[in-house]
């Protein structure tokens, strides 16, 4: 009897990171340990974010974060997940999470320490109650060799979002959905509960040049700025349409597989952004990039932009590049 063929081979990510890694004569194998590290966490969060009615995790802590922000029980799940999981790969040297005021120090840069893991644990917190989708979001950079000691941990942290090493997402939607880079390309895997692994669902993934879809949350349109309010009349008169969910990543996973535009422009709330450079928009900025699209602070190129604080806020526009380079069309026109 003659077997079928393999559809699709089953490659998990731990094997799909390793083989690229083998193009790294240099590379051994540290990649592959930390992202397995994040793959294992975010196992563990998607099992209780299937089960948060149940599990004792919806509803809040009844505190308040750096960010000024109530503080949902499963935020702390995620980043204490994280923390633990992570926290004993030895080449981490320091983690850095929405939810944590200060870095952790696993181990500093002097004694071994060898990279930084900086991560929004839980995005979306607003939504956990209500079951739409939420995620998680990860960065990771290499510990600077040409910083002494002396100068502590803030300038490893502090570095431009192109010198990122690694960065994605998992986005826990109708299925649990990983995103990754490395610099060679975007890659999908979908957890397939039946085995407990992410397993390869596309590789080189491209967004769109284009679409005709805009996401912001437009009930701060009075405090938008003017070339970003005249951007939105536009769309009015041209055939697009509007999506928001209110989480980060699931805004950003649509526009990365349909195309179209995300903007979180300033506003007199939040006149620096609201979402946070190190943590959600360089690593959404990246993943960007790798697939074809742009990612802007609405001023420069988002991965150029200096961080001058752990916690830093930015404007975000991000997506296809004709889409983003419409919105910033606006903006050149009030320039000149
Ligand atoms: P987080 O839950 O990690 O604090 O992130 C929430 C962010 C982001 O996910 C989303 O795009 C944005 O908040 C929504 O903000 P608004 O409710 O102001 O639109
Ligand atoms: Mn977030
Ligand atoms: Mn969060």
């Amino acid at each position: 009897m003659s077997r079928e063929p393999l559809t699709r081979p089953i490659i998990t990510i731990v094997q799909h990171i390793a083989e690229r890694q083998r193009a790294f004569p240099e590379a051994k194998g540290d990649l592959t340990w930390i992202l397995s590290g994040i793959t294992l966490a975010t196992r563990i969060i998607e099992s209780y974010v299937r089960r948060a009615g149940i599990a004792g995790v919806l509803g809040e802590l009844g505190t308040e974060n750096i960010q000024g922000e109530v503080v949902q029980k499963l935020d702390i799940v995620a980043n204490e997940t994280i923390l633990r999981v992570l926290g004993y790969r030895d080449i981490v040297g320091i983690m850095v999470s929405e939810e944590d005021d200060e870095p952790t120090i696993v181990k500093s840069p002097g004694s071994g320490g060898k990279y930084i893991i900086l991560f929004d644990p839980l995005d979306g917190s607003s939504n956990i109650d209500v079951n739409v989708t939420i995620g998680t979001i990860f960065s990771v950079l290499r510990c600077r060799e040409d910083i002494d000691e002396s100068e502590g941990t803030l300038p490893h942290i502090l570095q431009r979002g192109s010198y990122q090493v690694a960065a994605g997402y998992v986005v826990y939607g109708s299925s649990t959905v990983l995103v990754y880079t490395t610099g060679q390309g975007v890659h999908l895997f979908t957890l397939d509960p039946s085995i407990g692994a992410f397993t390869l669902h596309t590789e080189h993934l491209q967004m769109p040049t284009s679409g005709k879809t805009y996401s912001v949350n437009e009930a701060y349109y009075d405090s938008f700025p003017d070339p970003v309010q005249k951007y939105l009349d536009w769309t009015k008169h041209n055939g697009y349409g509007q999506r928001y969910i209110g989480s980060l990543v699931a805004d950003f996973h649509r526009t990365l597989l349909k195309g179209g535009v995300f903007l979180y422009p300033p506003t007199r709330k939040n006149p620096k952004g609201k979402l946070r450079l190190l943590y959600e928009a360089n690593p959404l900025a990246f993943i960007a990039e790798q697939a074809g699209g742009a990612a802007w602070d609405f001023n420069e190129r988002l991965l150029d932009k200096r961080a001058d604080a752990l916690h830093e806020r930015t404007p975000l526009l991000i997506g296809s590049t004709e889409e983003v380079e419409k919105v910033m069309s606006f903006h050149d026109r009030g320039k000149s």
